[in-house]
């Protein structure tokens, strides 16, 4: 579980606006994703996840536009009560395009995000971190977050016979 200090107050960042991700974003937020990955973003798969989140109730979005373009992105969304956690927000991606990052961006996306939160009665946010994104790790520690007392498991199927088994 990862909870949001919510205490640090975002920088001020000039002529930057905040407002609700909708379909329309889709092809900036793929140009975001292929320059942070350098390389050709899977566009199918980004329409699916945009789309999903938009016709979630639980979904909530929002780009970042700087001098009239979307630089940045951000996905989360709440969840129910279940294994073991209270009704509880989960931050799913964030992104800020290479030019634009490190300027508080990421952070002022994250803060909008744990507003809507704490008005729909949210207290811990969670999101999950590739063990090695540095990067990541650091953005998400000056947000307040910090070891969730979960662990991820992950099993590979197909080596213990799995598909004998199958009808
Ligand atoms: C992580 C990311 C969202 C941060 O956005 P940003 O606008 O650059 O971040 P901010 O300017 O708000 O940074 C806030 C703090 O986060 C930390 N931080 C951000 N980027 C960092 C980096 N590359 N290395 C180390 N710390 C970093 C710093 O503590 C920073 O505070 P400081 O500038 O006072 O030192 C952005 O760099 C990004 O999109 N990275 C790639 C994301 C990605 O791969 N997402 C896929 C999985 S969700």
């Amino acid at each position: 579980m990862l909870r949001s200090s919510g205490s640090n107050k975002p920088p001020e960042v000039s002529g930057l606006k905040l407002r609700k991700l909708t379909a329309k974003d889709i092809p900036q937020i793929i140009a975001i994703h292929s320059a942070i990955n350098k390389k050709k973003a899977h566009r199918r798969w980004i329409q699916k996840m945009v789309k999903d989140h938009l016709r979630k109730q639980e979904g909530i979005g929002y780009v970042a536009e700087k001098d009239g373009g979307v630089v940045g992105f951000i996905i989360g969304e709440t969840k129910g009560e279940g294994f073991g956690l209270e009704k509880s927000g989960w931050l799913e991606v964030v992104m800020v395009h290479p030019r634009h990052m490190g300027m508080g961006i990421g952070h002022a996306m994250a803060h909008k995000l744990f507003q809507e939160f704490v008005k729909r009665g949210i207290r811990d946010v969670h999101t999950s971190v590739l063990w090695d994104a540095v990067d990541m790790l650091s953005f998400f520690k000056s947000l307040g977050f910090d070891r969730s007392p979960f662990i991820n498991l992950i099993k590979q199927l197909g080596q213990d016979g799995e598909r004998e088994f199958s009808p």
